[in-house]
């Protein structure tokens, strides 16, 4: 494994985080390639859940180098309270951090415009952490990055010139009035000084670590089908969430990427607006997000639940080059009498090849259902293979065949060593 991605096979959630910290056992060092504290990677330790919204999961295990690449959008005062109560758990992470000077940052002018523009008729249901914003001026060239923080005048006199053009766009929103780069610089003056030891050349070390033979392990946020382009556009998140973002995202080229593992629950959920064909009714889907836990990590709303989705899965092994799956929350379906999956989609009557790229064409799509009877046994206690029933084996190689990628690994139950490793 000297270079492994890790990416969502859905609309997020998937339960990355635990399969990052789990890989992490035999990585060096592992890096964060997209998205910022929209994220909420949950790992379960000693009973007590840590939820993850920038800092690596792989910081769980001692001695990681945990990285934060060019690709993500940084929050500095959540990063800050974040390695403060990693820290209050006893894990020293300031001397294993590093923040890529190229990651861009999001400041309050961008939280604050996200809000007005998520209360209009635009809404998509985002996050509310300015993640879209930060996007919008990286894209637009007129971001700030983390090495800017060092060159203060400059710094505030782009923070300047954007907020003059942020005030003329959207006139309705009065805290933009009171913001300037000189007060931003004040305020974080602590934070800056403190985030100066934590700055390094991402990319740098990842090449010099695969050069001398240490395994890298880089971590996706969100999923497939939230990336910016390969996802339900426009109910998407704004960065390359997809394993083609993973090599950009820390400053790697393309063949440095020699495994991608994809992460799919064994049935789906999705947060925000947006085209969901395997949703379920809400009553069934109460029954799901209760037995799974079905509530954001980051925001607390109640996720959307549905069945596997085949179409969406099958494009998310092809968009990803998947070359392994990895199962999870398997368990969450042990009282279901039958378990369901959409195995197609028919748009106006004909039968739709592959994923459509219009969110209008999505929705307007009828799925295809097929039933499998469900195992109506618990599966937490499973290692391995031979020791799932016979019903929930029958699905998992049913999925795995359909896909065409093998599955690798079975997540049973929440903690740790709740896994069913599947011998290659
Ligand atoms: P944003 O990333 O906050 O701009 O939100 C854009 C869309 O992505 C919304 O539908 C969010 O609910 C969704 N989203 C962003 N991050 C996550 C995540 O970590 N899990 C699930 N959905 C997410």
């Amino acid at each position: 494994m000297p270079c492994t991605v890790v990416v969502g096979a859905q609309w997020g959630d998937e339960g990355k985080g635990k399969i990052v910290d789990a890989l992490s056992a035999a990585a060096d060092v592992v890096a964060r390639y997209q998205g910022g504290p929209n994220a909420g990677h949950s790992v379960i330790r000693e009973g007590r859940t840590i939820v993850l919204h920038l800092v690596p999961s792989g910081v769980m295990h001692e001695g990681r180098r945990c990285l934060i690449g060019n690709g993500v959008v940084v929050d500095l005062q959540r990063l800050r309270e974040e390695v403060e109560a990693l820290e209050a758990l006893g894990l020293d992470v300031r001397p294993r951090l590093g923040v890529s000077a190229a990651a861009h940052l999001i400041l309050p002018q961008h939280r604050a415009v996200e809000a007005f523009a998520e209360a209009g008729p635009g809404a998509i249901g985002t996050t509310g952490r300015g993640i879209g914003f930060a996007y919008r001026d990286k894209a637009a060239r007129t971001g700030l990055r983390v090495g800017d923080l060092f060159e203060p005048g400059r710094f505030a006199a782009v923070v300047d010139r954007n907020l003059e053009r942020l005030r003329r766009e959207f006139p309705a929103v009065p805290s933009l009035a009171a913001m300037s780069g000189a007060a931003l610089l004040a305020e974080w003056r602590e934070l800056v000084a403190w985030l100066e030891f934590l700055v390094c050349d991402v990319s740098l070390e990842l090449h010099a670590a695969l050069h001398a033979g240490r395994r890298v392990l880089l971590e996706g946020a969100q999923g497939t089908l939230l990336d910016l382009d390969h996802g339900t556009y426009p109910y998407v998140t704004s960065s390359a969430a997809s394993a083609a973002g993973a090599p950009l995202g820390v400053g790697l080229g393309p063949r440095a990427v020699d495994r991608v593992i994809g992460v799919t629950k064994s049935y789906a959920t999705r947060v925000g607006l947006g085209p969901f064909p395997s949703e379920m009714p809400e009553e069934e889907a109460a029954r799901l997000r209760e037995a799974g836990e079905e509530y954001g990590a980051t925001t607390g709303r109640p996720r959307r639940c549905g069945w596997l989705d085949l179409p969406a899965l099958r494009y998310a092994a092809r968009v990803n080059g998947l070359d392994e799956l990895v199962v999870t929350k398997l368990d969450v379906l042990d009282g279901f009498d039958e378990v369901r999956v959409v195995v197609g989609y028919e748009l106006d009557g004909r039968p739709v090849e592959g994923f459509p790229a219009a969110a209008g064409a999505l929705e307007r799509c009828e799925p295809v259902w097929r039933a499998f009877p469900g195992w109506r046994a618990p599966t937490t206690g499973a290692r391995r293979w031979s020791e799932l029933p016979a019903n929930a084996r029958a699905y998992l190689e049913w999925v795995e065949r359909e896909c065409g990628v093998p599955i690798t690994s079975v997540s049973v139950g929440p903690e740790r060593d709740a896994e069913v490793q599947r011998a290659r």
